[in-house]
């Protein structure tokens, strides 16, 4: 087994993480996708082990990685969403996670629309926890599963150049990518109307375009952010037909990027929004399939690193 530079109980965010300590996990992810196209899927790896996906908000892609993931290391898996739980009941997010401790589990991912609060949790609780996102702060398994998609297609992080568009305020999968691609060594640019880029990110180590076309001259990467209307108060773009036409990411302005560039979205994607349907299907340039593939993977060495630090049960007190 690969002998893990990575020595957190928790994954809660890319902050705080090395260059080492992202290339083990971008490295035994890569083994990990070799094995999600074989026949035989399946390991051992977790086989007694519990994983509790706890999500408090709305998850296609996320959700079922996690749980692919688990199920693909033998472990038992077990979805718990707030709709249907005791949190309807009033129960607060602390009881709903030590209730869920008391049960010896192993794993708990969480997903929460508030930023800090899956560490609040972490803190509480004897298992390991990982961030499925946590409102507008971040979500590391997704920077994660962005940088394996650009290392495998571009064969190395550093030195390339990615363009973040869009919706930058609300959204927690650019605050992740831009702490991942800084500590590895790539330039990142920040590019979107005033309202939509937090004040002073330029601290971050970022280059900040309020003109998409020039932030895009001779990019290697594009990601596309959505439009995140639910975490909105206010009006912050005049109309879509507007936004389109200035920060949708079309043939003609991906023109502007290196001929190689290639286009990313962690989904879900508004078509006609942020990305034109043509450029997102495009099957030479688009990597929004891989990203989910990617995304597998990297969730099966996330739960592969931490439980390697965890107390063997059976033969601990
Ligand atoms: C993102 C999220 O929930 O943060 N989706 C995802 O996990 N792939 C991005 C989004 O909702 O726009």
């Amino acid at each position: 087994m690969t002998d893990t530079r990575f020595q957190h109980r928790h994954l809660l965010g890319i902050q705080g993480l090395g260059p080492e300590e992202i290339t083990t996990l971008l490295d035994i992810a890569d083994g990990y996708v070799e094995q999600n196209r074989s026949v035989d899927k399946r390991k051992n790896l977790l086989r007694g082990r519990t994983v509790i996906n706890l999500f408090f908000e709305n998850s296609t892609r996320t959700r079922t990685s996690f749980e692919l993931a688990g199920k693909r290391l033998g472990a038992d898996v077990i979805n718990m969403q707030a709709a249907g739980s005791s949190v309807q009941k009033g129960e607060t997010l602390i009881d709903t996670a030590m209730t869920l401790n008391a049960m010896h589990l192993d794993v708990l991912v969480v997903r929460h629309p508030d930023s800090g609060a899956v560490k609040l949790l972490s803190e509480k609780v004897n298992c390991a926890v990982i961030n499925g996102g946590d409102g507008s702060h971040e979500h590391p398994t997704q920077a994660l599963l962005d940088a394996l998609t650009i290392r495998r297609r571009k064969g190395r992080l550093s030195g390339l150049t990615v363009a973040i568009c869009g919706d930058v305020l609300h959204s927690r999968v650019a605050r992740s990518n831009i702490h991942l691609l800084n500590v590895m060594g790539a330039q990142v640019r920040l590019i979107g109307p005033r309202t939509l880029l937090p004040s002073g990110v330029e601290r971050m180590g970022v280059e900040v375009f309020h003109d998409m076309r020039r932030g895009l001259e001779g990019v290697d990467v594009i990601m596309m952010l959505r439009i995140q209307n639910e975490r909105m108060r206010g009006n912050f773009i005049p109309s879509i037909r507007e936004y389109f036409h200035f920060f949708g990411l079309d043939q003609a302005k991906l023109a502007l990027a290196k001929p190689d560039a290639v286009i990313m979205h962690p989904g879900p994607m508004n078509r006609g929004v942020e990305i034109d349907s043509d450029v997102a299907d495009d099957v030479e340039r688009s990597l929004i399939r891989e990203q989910v593939e990617m995304g597998v993977a990297v969730r099966m060495a996330c739960l592969d690193v931490l439980t390697r630090h965890l107390p063997n049960r059976d033969g601990a007190a």
